[in-house]
């Protein structure tokens, strides 16, 4: 099942991000990550708002989506905010051209199989960022704050990358990505939104399994007070961030006098 991207989950998106400080505190964990790198590619860069947070830093970065909806979004909020160091491409990341490479590669939650992982560290000339869910789920385990099943979390990719042999170093963190909404109706169209496909392919759909969901989302709302945003669902998003090491610039980075930043 793919992420669907809408004028509406674009908005609550963009809304959560701004609300929580979701990616300005997620790219305070990666920054200091890529502190010898130019140059950054974004897989699945979604709407890209940890890619403007970061390219402050960086010389170019490259946003690649399949979604033309998240791409358009992220491509205004890049004239907005005059970011000239960032470009926006829509594609699909499997047609990436071999002649192409990064400094580094980030893949932000991300990525259907493990082997992708393996895959796209061939275009990082130095390191891959790779930003999980802490622990994976099923299909089937859904509540109002986990809406979506992950493929894969932690434990999966810390076994992955043992096996390969591949030096990495993980960080983890809990950071609040909560949903503010304009109202009850606003929260149930989320609900119903995100789930209706997601349900229909588990073949748990049918309005038994909604009310479930609505009944659950209700219980966790909390008042805010706010005039906009009256009511958000909490969530503390649990993540793991794993900085894979190209094994050739491990090796240099040992030697060099000149490394501003040893992740090994
Ligand atoms: C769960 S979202 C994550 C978005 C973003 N990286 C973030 O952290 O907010 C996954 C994104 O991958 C994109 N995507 C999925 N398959 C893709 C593919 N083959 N090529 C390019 N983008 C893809 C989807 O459109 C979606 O924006």
């Amino acid at each position: 099942m793919d992420f669907i991207w809408n004028e509406k989950t674009l908005d609550w998106f963009r809304t959560a991000s701004a609300y929580t400080g979701f990616h300005s505190e997620l790219a305070s964990i990666v920054r200091p990550r890529l502190a010898d790198c130019e140059t950054l590619c974004d897989m699945g860069c979604g709407l890209g708002l940890l890619d403007l947070e970061l390219a402050k830093d960086l010389r170019s970065v490259l946003c690649v989506d399949q979604s033309e909806a998240a791409i358009g979004a992220l491509r205004e909020l890049i004239r907005a905010r005059g970011a000239r160091n960032i470009v926006a491409r829509v594609a699909d990341v499997n047609d990436a051209s071999a002649g192409e490479r990064w400094d580094a590669v980030l893949m932000s939650f991300f990525g259907s199989s493990l082997e992708d992982i393996a895959r796209f560290l061939a275009f990082c000339d130095k390191r891959m960022i790779l930003i999980v869910h802490e622990k994976a789920t099923a299909g089937r385990c859904v509540n109002a704050v986990s809406l979506r099943p992950k493929p894969f979390g932690a434990a999966e990719v810390t076994g992955f990358l043992t096996g390969r042999k591949l030096p990495f170093q993980q960080t983890h963190a809990a950071i609040e990505f909560g949903q503010p909404f304009k109202s009850l109706e606003d929260a149930r169209d989320f609900i119903r939104i995100y789930t209706s496909s997601m349900l229909e392919a588990a073949g748990v759909g049918g309005p038994a399994e909604r009310e479930r969901l609505y009944g659950d989302m209700e219980s966790r709302l909390v008042e805010t007070g706010r005039a906009d945003y009256p009511v958000y669902l909490p969530k503390p998003k649990r993540i793991a961030v794993f900085v894979v090491e190209k094994a050739a610039q491990r090796d240099s980075a040992r030697t060099s006098p000149n490394r501003k930043y040893g992740i090994l």
